[in-house]
């Protein structure tokens, strides 16, 4: 058996201000295509449905706030989920996988998790199926698997995989999450290191296991979390109390790090399908439509003498004028100018703010 999960709880505090605390990017349409990322996500996934890799329907893991966001999204895609897994607050996501493992091992089988972030965009879906195909193969053996991107910038927001190719299907010698620029760099120049798409594939014991091992502290209030859980007709809500005393922590520090060198086997599938992190405005930059001078333009735009700047208007016109690789998004109540190549500091602002909101 395998099972999508689509994680959909997080912030995306770096496209501020466009992604609010109540609107978070997953569910925002950005670049050029007339969808959500969370519903190019879901219908990535009814993809391998049809290729028959992944045919059951995606397991949801989201935040309670928005709940109904999600499902109406879904229906405009004509997709529905299998289960929608409610978390009171968000914990980061480590705790989200364990809720989706613990809901998936319901069914009495080991489900082999098909774990997708909700905010990515992937051009080739005809190479994304085929190392999805490699990667569920392997994961069925008990593996970790994760899929990696050949880097091509010293980006700090993702994690880097190192792998040892020599032994066969990708085995990853060593994992680190958002290193510094200087160790990015190194990484780059070096080579042989891949970034983390932050998908992954692995059985839903093996993650309970390793996590368990790796992070019992994090394991023990999850399932504490999930005893007491209401489930309705299509939501399953964990316990609020319980799960507000859960540690925050991502996939990634908890267990990804730790697994290579230990029992927990990790392999690492390249996957080369136009993948693109839509992490910071800079990455809606490079995916998005642009002019003969490289400006992308969303909304009431006048753009004079401008170069390689993205403007995004929500209500009101903005116009620039002889300004060089800028981004500046305007929505009703905030407006935002920054250096293009500064884009993944806008977080520090939503820090300053205290919230996305
Ligand atoms: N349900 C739930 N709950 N989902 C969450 C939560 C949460 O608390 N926090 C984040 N998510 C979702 C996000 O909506 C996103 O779809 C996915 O999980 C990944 O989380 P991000 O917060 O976007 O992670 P990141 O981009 O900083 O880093 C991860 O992705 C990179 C590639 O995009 C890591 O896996 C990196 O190693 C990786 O390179
Ligand atoms: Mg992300």
């Amino acid at each position: 058996v395998v099972q999508p999960v689509i994680m959909a709880g997080g912030s995306g505090t770096r496209l501020w201000p466009l992604s609010r605390a109540g609107y978070p990017k997953q569910f925002l349409v950005l670049g050029d295509s007339n969808r959500s990322l969370f519903q190019e996500a879901a219908l990535r996934l009814a993809g391998l449905a049809a290729a028959d890799i992944a045919p059951a329907a995606p397991l949801v893991v989201g935040n309670e706030e928005h709940r109904f966001l999600a499902l109406d999204q879904l229906r405009e895609v004509r997709q529905m989920p299998s289960a929608v897994v409610l978390e009171p607050a968000g914990r980061n996501t480590a705790p989200a996988l364990t809720l989706a493992a613990l809901q998936a091992l319901e069914g009495g089988q080991d489900p082999v998790l098909v774990v997708t972030p909700a905010d990515q965009t992937v051009t080739d879906e005809a190479a994304y199926a085929e190392a999805l195909r490699q990667a569920v193969r392997l994961a069925a053996d008990g593996l970790v698997v994760i899929l990696g991107i050949t880097p091509d910038a010293p980006e700090t927001g993702y994690g880097y995989i190192r792998t040892l190719p020599e032994l066969g299907a990708a085995r990853v010698a060593q994992f680190v999450e958002k290193p510094d620029l200087a160790t990015a760099e190194r990484y780059l120049s070096e080579g042989g290191y891949f970034w983390n798409s932050g998908m992954f594939v692995l059985r839903a014991s093996v993650w309970m296991k390793a996590l368990q091992t790796f992070r019992p502290d994090i394991a023990e209030a999850v399932k504490a979390a999930w005893a007491p859980r209401q489930c309705d007709a299509q939501f399953v809500r964990p316990g609020k109390a319980e799960f507000a005393a859960v540690p925050s922590e991502s996939v990634d520090y908890a267990v990804m790090e730790r697994c290579p060198g230990s029992e927990f086997d990790i392999r690492m599938v390249p996957l080369s399908a136009g993948w693109n992190d839509l992490g910071a405005w800079e990455a809606v930059w490079q995916v998005s439509g642009k002019d003969e001078n490289g400006n992308a333009c969303v909304g009431d735009v006048i753009a004079k003498d401008s170069r390689d700047t993205l403007v995004h208007s929500s209500g009101r016109l903005v116009s620039v004028v002889g300004v060089e690789n800028l981004v500046v998004v305007e929505t009703a109540d905030a407006v935002m100018v920054a250096d293009r190549s500064r884009s993944q500091e806008v977080k520090q602002i939503v820090a300053q703010l205290g919230k996305s909101g």
